[in-house]
């Protein structure tokens, strides 16, 4: 997840997108960052340049849908840490075909929930066209991934604008780059709450649309938080085939005992409760458990923005923050690694259950 301070750097993922020997993409890509080096710095942009032929994707080789988070490949979940990471898009493509080149979409397609909510601008080339055509039909997929496509644009016309495999240095050219920077960090720095972890002073939205996060007191009434517990480990039930699992036993004593030790947040979308998150520190380990969602609110980022609350509120002198899985919880692990926690053995971890860890330096970071 990209960092949640409004005055942090934006991050811009630079695409290229093309793959066969000899493209043009990659210079192209070159003349773009090096046209804009003074606006991406002065806009405080952190620029990464990823070249598609080079991360060398295999067609969608995922079981899952990119919608559940599940990824069961390295190349999926470090693509995934990649565009995550991202507050803004330039895609360097070609037209081929009066359309996106292949290794684009495939790209496109591998991901969902990390592309949403950030703009994207196009740097385009080709011959008749200047791959305009190219960046309409790129345009279709991007706005169902929920990106933002912005108007300043960058059209070059090969036959009037490289030459022997370089872009000439023309001013019009030049004006149009820079103009991409300037928009794309206009629009990056006023999307950038939709898509990022909250402030702690609960200032930020968070994903949706009527969140309100609150933190449950020691007087507080815990029977609706028992009754979420239950309907959300009914999944995790099905999902390690048992129902030897405490959150589905535990009583209205229990809940009410442990919401006394741990911090215990409370997130309710227009005054409904449907998520929490617990979280306590045992020596210098920050430790995180019952992430919660309400089934019919899964995957529309409301438990990673209730993660990274609990995150945020590890103690100065933690240096981990921990959690525990089931083994076979794929969607959670998946959340969890997404949010740059590693699975990590540990001797006391019961069979059924898996330990995921994180440096506190990494949090901050994140
Ligand atoms: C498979 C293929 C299809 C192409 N189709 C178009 C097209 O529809 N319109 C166009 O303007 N140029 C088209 N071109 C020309 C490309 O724009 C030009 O070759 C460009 O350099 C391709 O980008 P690349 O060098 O990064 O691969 C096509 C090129 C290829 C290889």
């Amino acid at each position: 997840m990209s960092s949640n301070s409004p005055s942090s750097p934006l991050r811009v993922l630079v695409v290229i997108a093309s793959s066969r020997p000899g493209r043009l993409a990659p210079a192209v890509a070159e003349w773009f960052v090096e046209t804009t080096r003074r606006e991406t710095e002065r806009e405080r942009m952190v620029v990464d340049v990823v070249d598609l032929g080079a991360l060398a994707l295999p067609f969608l080789d995922e079981l899952e849908h990119p919608s559940t988070g599940v990824y069961a490949h390295e190349h999926t979940r470090a693509w995934s840490r990649r565009v995550a990471d991202a507050d803004a898009f330039v895609v360097v493509t070609p037209e081929y075909n009066y359309g996106m080149p292949a290794v684009l979409k495939n790209a496109l397609d591998y991901l969902y929930e990390e592309w949403a909510w950030k703009p994207v601008a196009f740097v385009s080339y080709g011959n008749t066209s200047a791959g305009t055509r190219s960046v309409q039909m790129t345009k279709q997929v991007v706005t169902t991934l929920r990106m933002m496509p912005i108007g300043a644009t960058v059209a070059l016309r090969i036959g009037d604008s490289i030459e022997d495999g370089r872009v000439s240095e023309r001013p019009m050219l030049g004006r149009a780059a820079r103009q991409v920077v300037v928009e794309l960090a206009r629009v990056a720095r006023a999307l950038r709450p939709l898509h990022l972890a909250p402030a702690t002073d609960g200032t930020t939205p968070g994903p949706v649309d009527g969140l309100s996060l609150s933190r449950v007191g020691e007087g507080d009434d815990v029977s609706e938080l028992l009754v979420l517990q239950r309907s959300c480990w009914v999944e995790e039930a099905h999902a390690n085939d048992t129902l030897d699992l405490a959150p589905l036993h535990e009583t209205l004593a229990d809940v009410q005992a442990w919401a006394k030790t741990w911090t215990v947040w409370a997130v309710r979308r227009h005054g409904r409760l449907v998520g929490a998150v617990r979280a306590r520190a045992v020596g210098s380990t920050w430790e995180i458990g019952r992430l919660m969602v309400a089934p019919d609110q899964a995957g529309n980022g409301i438990g990673s923005w209730l993660l990274a609350v609990a995150e945020q509120h590890a103690p100065e002198e933690a240096t981990t923050v921990a959690l525990f899985t089931g083994k076979r919880s794929r969607r959670n692990i998946a959340l969890y690694e997404r949010a740059g926690f590693h699975l990590t053995a540990a001797p006391t971890t019961p069979d059924d259950a898996v330990l995921l860890t994180k440096s506190v330096a990494a949090t901050t970071l994140a």
